[in-house]
């Protein structure tokens, strides 16, 4: 059984995050998606909203679940036994972090690789800082957030 790990913040789910999700759902017998819960780091939404907008937005994925993690991406990765972090790539400004983030993952656990999907072309520009902006000043994010969570991400972010 080939499992992947797809982690980041989820700050909230994008339609470029959903896409991803689909693609590893794809190529691997299973997938978590992983919330990264980070005391050091500030978000919007909290842990459990984060979690509730994913689930939310993958029902129709069955081999796809979702858990949340606070420390070493490394040391999940071993706990579950996944092969694999999936991560997808946008411009070529994600490319240092995300490649200094993989040599690191790489160091801490050789067993699991760090697989890359390049963004679908109309996500390039997408992110989920742009989104909570966008929707902070009311602006249109129906494009850019799953459909199944655009009421919930739109009420939330216009209260903020
Ligand atoms: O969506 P994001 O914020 O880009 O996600 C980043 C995330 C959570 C995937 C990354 O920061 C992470 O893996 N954090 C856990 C700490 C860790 O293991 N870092 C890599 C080795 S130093």
């Amino acid at each position: 059984m080939r499992l992947a790990v797809c982690p980041g913040s989820f700050d909230p789910i994008t339609k470029g995050h959903l896409d991803i999700i689909k693609r590893a759902s794809y190529l691997f017998d299973e997938v978590i998606v992983l919330v990264s819960v980070n005391a050091n780091k500030t978000c919007v939404f909290s842990e459990q909203e984060r979690v509730e907008l994913i689930k939310d937005s993958i029902t129709d994925l069955k081999n796809v679940k979702v858990d949340t993690f606070s420390g070493l991406l490394a040391d999940y990765i071993k706990k579950v036994n996944a092969c694999a972090i999936v991560k997808g790539l946008r411009a070529v400004s994600d490319f240092e972090y995300e490649f200094q983030q993989a040599l690191a993952n790489k160091a801490l656990n050789g067993d699991a690789e760090t697989v890359f999907l390049t963004t679908s072309a109309e996500n390039m520009f997408l992110s989920s800082n742009l989104v909570r902006q966008l929707a902070g000043f009311g602006g249109d994010i129906s494009h850019l957030v799953p459909d199944a969570v655009l009421d919930k991400i739109n009420h939330k972010l216009m209260n903020h």
